[in-house]
């Protein structure tokens, strides 16, 4: 009779993973394209210039090795960086690895290619619209709806590992689809909205949903006072803000030290129409500017999640921190 050898678990397979990951100059390239931007198979063939197969070939070795993560849009599948998680074996070489990486300089025709990519988006945003611009139920559906940041955004809640007291903010929870996953996650969750119209429909579904710790409040984020949370959410509301830096130096005085906000925006984009149609005031932002003026208003930059969505937008989902000892915040024009 034949023995089978026992399968045995080795935490140095996994460095071993991420070494044979880490030892192509391809995959360093995707892993550096990946930094602020993420793409489909197909995107990434094009900008490689190689065949769907081989670059297939490439991610499945980076998603083994826990260096890539994937979204489904509809049929198309989308990688992005992953998260590393800290004191897990091979997150020092994860880390080290993409700090590297981030120091490369793309090859020239790597970067013509991601600006190619980049523009056949803009020009499919363009035909997206104009097809369906009659339709147009939910303007911010149409844009960037919950289902399509929703995971990316809770991936890096949970990363947070918050403790189960802790409290949350959401400041524009609009119809409130986003309130069940903080009710479920924090003690307590205050969410507060300008619009009582928008605020009915959140406590429709409060109340639909049976969420008792959630607390509804028909307020101004800008101007009427709160108690500070640790955790303050914000989703694609800081374009609808005529001053979005002075805004930041507020948000920030909503948390308390060493809490977190969560901020879901679009990428800086160039249509226009958004203005009309959705009341958009600004056209989404540079990721950096975002940095700077979280930088400015006392908080330091976390973890980003940048997700392309076939409409052709672009959304970035960041975290920034407040430092346990609170810093002095300047507000600026
Ligand atoms: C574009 S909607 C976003 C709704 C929801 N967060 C989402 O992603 O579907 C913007 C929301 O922010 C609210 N809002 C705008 N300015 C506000 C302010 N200064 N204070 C509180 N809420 C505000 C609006 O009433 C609206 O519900």
């Amino acid at each position: 009779m034949s023995t089978q050898p026992a399968f045995r678990h080795d935490p140095s397979d996994e460095l071993a993973a991420l070494c044979k990951a880490g030892g192509d100059p391809l995959r360093l390239n995707v892993l550096r394209a990946l930094a602020s931007d993420s793409f489909g198979v197909l995107e990434l063939a094009q900008i490689f210039a190689m065949r769907q197969s081989g670059i297939s070939h490439h991610l499945k070795v980076l998603a083994q090795a826990g260096l890539v993560a994937t979204r489904r849009e509809g049929n198309a599948i989308f990688y992005r960086r992953a998260l590393a998680s800290s004191g897990q074996t091979g997150s020092a070489l994860q880390a080290a690895l993409l700090e590297e990486v981030d120091a490369l300089q793309l090859p020239t025709e790597v970067q013509l290619r991601i600006a190619e990519v980049q523009a056949q988006r803009a020009a499919a945003a363009r035909d997206f619209f104009a097809r369906t611009l009659e339709k147009f139920r939910a303007q911010q559906d149409l844009i960037a709806g919950l289902p399509q940041y929703r995971d990316s955004l809770l991936t890096l809640l949970d990363a947070l590992h918050l403790p189960a007291s802790a409290s949350a903010l959401e400041v524009g929870p609009g119809d409130g689809a986003f309130l069940p996953e903080l009710a479920k996650r924090f003690a307590r969750v205050t969410a507060l909205d300008s619009s009582p119209a928008m605020l009915e429909l959140a406590r429709q579904r409060c109340s639909a949903e049976g969420l008792a710790n959630v607390e509804l409040k028909l307020a101004d984020a800008l101007n009427d006072d709160q108690a500070p949370a640790d955790c303050v959410v914000l989703n694609m509301v800081l374009h609808h803000f005529a001053e979005p830096a002075r805004a930041m130096a507020q948000l920030a005085r909503l948390l308390t030290p060493g809490g977190s906000l969560l901020l879901t925006e679009l990428c800086s984009h160039h249509q226009s129409w958004a203005r009309d149609a959705c009341g958009d005031l600004w056209l989404g932002f540079d990721q950096d500017e975002l940095a700077r003026w979280a930088e400015d208003a006392g908080l330091t930059a976390g973890e980003s999640l940048y997700l392309g969505l076939r409409n052709g937008f672009q959304i970035q989902v960041r975290h920034f921190a407040k430092p346990e000892a609170a810093t002095r915040t300047t507000l600026k024009h």
